[in-house]
């Protein structure tokens, strides 16, 4: 199978490889993709030394699939040209996340979403990828009713203009306006602007959040509010839930639909001082919940923390595994 990768060279792209060759993925011929700058640059592949090359080429190629992950306008100028040679795009930018004739997927949440005539298919926002895991389920027994919402993003989230940012700070104690991705210092500091501004005084990071849920939930009903924090954290995005439900639920039914739930892995011990963690998360696959108590405040309120590799599920991985079942159903060639 003959795999574009456009963005090979950015933080989610070179998970997106490392993927594909840990999961052993059918790539029979790689194609890395970058910008203009990188051209002439060469990546790793299974031992094997590949040149960058421009999306103009890959186009040409003919790829069977196209992962994309090299920013909105990227895909919105691009993806199209993939897809019209029958190419799978796989996008991870929010360029086609809203479309409403492109679906927008969590593997095992809303698989049903695609079928045959789709050829561009969005990966949710990483923050919402994350909580779709845990939610789905919950939402079929007990039906939200609101979601109160409220993050802690890791700076890798931004790419690789935030990750210098943060070693430049970290080395040098200063803030510097030249290189930086934020309009603040994010070492030893929590920025409350993920994104940018709306109108109403939301980021696009916390609208994200809200659009992106009701498409993936089906269900434009569910009331959400959010607040996206970016935090000097390597390894994940942790998220503070409250959940009210229109069902009545018991405690021990919501750790058993957690617990059977795959990729969800539960760490609520509070006697052990056992909850998720970035730390813990990094660079693994599961989605981990924790901090699991009733909210007393409201009728069927529910409160949880939830903690993923914001570069692995909350991005790479999913597009992965999006592939992996267009593999199983015969749309990509084994
Ligand atoms: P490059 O490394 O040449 O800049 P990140 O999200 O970590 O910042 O990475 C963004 C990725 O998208 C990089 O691989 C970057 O390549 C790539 N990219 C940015 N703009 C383009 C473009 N116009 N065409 C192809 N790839 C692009």
């Amino acid at each position: 199978m003959k795999v574009a990768v456009v963005g090979a060279t950015g933080l989610v792209g070179k998970v997106i490889l490392q993927l594909l060759e840990e999961r052993n993925f059918p790539v029979t011929e790689l194609l890395p993709v970058a910008s203009a700058r990188s051209l002439g640059k060469s990546i790793t592949f299974r031992n094997i030394e590949y040149k960058i090359q421009s999306v103009d080429d890959a186009i040409a190629a003919s790829p069977d699939l196209a992962i994309f992950s090299a920013g909105g306008s990227t895909s919105l100028r691009y993806a199209q040209a993939f897809a019209e040679r029958q190419c799978i795009v796989i996008d991870n930018s929010s360029a086609w996340r809203m479309d409403k004739t492109k679906p927008l997927v969590v593997a095992s949440v809303n698989d049903h979403h695609i079928s045959n005539e789709h050829y561009i298919i969005a990966n949710p926002n990483c923050s919402t990828m994350q909580l779709m895991v845990p939610l789905a389920p919950l939402h079929k027994a007990f039906q939200i009713k609101r979601l109160v919402i409220s993050t802690y993003q890791s700076f890798t989230g931004t790419g690789k203009q935030a990750v210098d940012q943060y070693e430049y700070e970290k080395a040098n104690q200063t803030y510097n306006s030249e290189i930086a991705a934020y309009p603040h210092k994010i070492f030893a500091n929590c920025i409350p602007h993920c994104g940018d501004f709306g109108d109403d005084g939301y980021t696009t990071e916390e609208t994200k959040l809200v659009n992106e849920t009701r498409k993936i939930l089906d269900d434009p009903s569910i009331q959400i509010t959010a607040t996206a924090v970016r935090v000097p954290v390597f390894g994940g995005h942790s998220e503070a839930v409250n959940i009210e439900f229109e069902k009545a639920y018991d405690l021990e039914q919501v750790l058993d639909i957690l617990k059977s739930t795959p990729e969800v892995i539960l760490q609520n011990e509070a006697e052990n001082n056992l909850y998720p963690m970035p730390l813990n998360a990094y660079e693994t696959d599961p989605v981990y919940v924790g901090r699991i108590r009733r909210d007393h405040s409201i009728q069927n309120g529910l409160n949880m923390w939830v903690v993923a590799d914001n570069l692995r599920k909350g991005a790479a991985t999913n597009t992965i595994q999006i592939a992996e079942n267009l593999l199983q159903s015969g749309r990509l060639p084994k």
